[in-house]
């Protein structure tokens, strides 16, 4: 029961866009999310469709320079997604920012994201994420340092600051478009939200309006619709999908034109990522990206609950595949929207 997409979207989704001196093939990109959008995910996502642009999870910048891809946790890839796929960077030293900057252009990949908006306790009391917006300044002046440091996109991921005004992210946009920043991704929460108040979709217009770089709109597009309407009323030049890409990866296509799911969508997707997990993973960390995967596919149904918990007892990935295959030989009843309540 796929929604109908409305009219007009795919050709607004579909237009190229140019972030620095590179272009991106259309307007809807996958946000960064950690433990969810690694490499296993991604491979998902290009054999579904795929999408404009793809944001890693979070990485130390620290880490990067001597990070084995191999054996990464966070910074594993596939040599044909490079080229559409870039890497977030978390830290707060500029020469260490510019150091995994340098690897990350040397490898190949679209560009450098930086995370000013982690607002999670452990990242910010090392004045990382979300806490460097207390210090627009010093936040810039990391942005600057990364830009010289390489010709490849360098974009920022920020939210509204630790209080409520959309004064703090306009001015804190022009800083960083200054410092050399070729594109922006808002997410108009305050820092110490964690997702539990609706995104404050006005200060998107406002942010788009106070800089000439692209600006992705990102938080709480949970179908076409939702889409639509925050193209349509910020004015943003392209949508930053997280929690729905995880829970409904096919959107990105359908949204573009592609044709609408089958039945058998969610199961279908749900075992192929257990195959690639395990093809990207060793077990443990194969079963612990897929429990929390499964936290996404439950939001989908009306009794999603049960099928969650069985994925999160289970103690190896073939019982998380049976109880996953179980649940769907039932027809569970799909929910319009996904569950906000497991989209943790
Ligand atoms: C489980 C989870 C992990 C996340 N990890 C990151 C991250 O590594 N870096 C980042 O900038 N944002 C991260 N985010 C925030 C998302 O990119 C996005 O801003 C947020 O989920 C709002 O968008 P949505 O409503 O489309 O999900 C994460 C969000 C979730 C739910």
């Amino acid at each position: 029961m796929t929604a109908a997409v409305p009219s007009g979207l795919a050709q607004l989704v579909n237009r190229p866009l140019v972030i620095g001196r590179r272009t991106i093939s259309g307007r809807l990109v996958l946000a960064p999310m950690t433990l969810l959008g690694h490499v296993a995910f991604r491979q998902l996502l290009d054999e579904l469709g795929g999408c404009a642009l793809m944001f890693s999870e979070m990485c130390s910048a620290a880490r990067i320079p001597t990070e084995n891809r191999h054996t990464s946790s966070y910074f594993r890839w596939r040599d044909e997604e490079a080229d559409r796929l870039t890497v977030q960077i978390l830290g707060s030293d500029g020469g260490r920012m510019a150091a995994a900057a340098r690897r990350i252009e040397a490898e190949g990949f679209f560009g450098v994201d930086i995370n000013l908006g982690c607002a999670v306790k452990e990242i910010c009391k090392f004045n990382q994420g979300a806490a460097l917006l207390k210090d627009p300044v010093a936040a810039a002046d990391l942005v600057g340092q990364v830009r010289r440091a390489v010709q490849c996109p360098v974009t920022v991921k920020f939210r509204t600051g630790w209080r409520d005004d959309p004064a703090i992210p306009v001015a804190l946009a022009r800083r960083l478009e200054d410092a050399g920043a070729d594109a922006l991704t808002f997410h108009p929460r305050v820092a110490p939200d964690l997702r539990t108040r609706p995104a404050r979709w006005e200060y998107i217009a406002q942010v788009k309006a106070a800089v000439s770089i692209p600006v992705f709109g990102n938080g709480d597009v949970f179908d076409a619709e939702d889409c639509l309407k925050m193209l349509a009323t910020t004015g943003c030049d392209g949508v930053a999908l997280g929690r729905l890409a995880i829970a409904r990866p096919w959107s990105f296509a359908h949204w573009s034109g592609g044709a609408a799911p089958g039945a058998s969508i969610y199961k279908d997707v749900a075992l192929r990522l257990a195959d690639l997990l395990d093809l990207h993973f060793e077990p443990a960390k194969a079963l612990r990206r897929f429990k929390r995967y499964a936290a996404y596919l439950a939001a989908n149904f009306a009794f999603g609950n049960t099928l969650y918990n069985r994925i999160r007892n289970a103690p190896e990935m073939a019982v998380a595949r049976l109880a996953a295959a179980d649940f769907f030989r039932d027809h569970p009843s799909e929910r319009r929207r996904p569950n906000l309540n497991l989209l943790r």
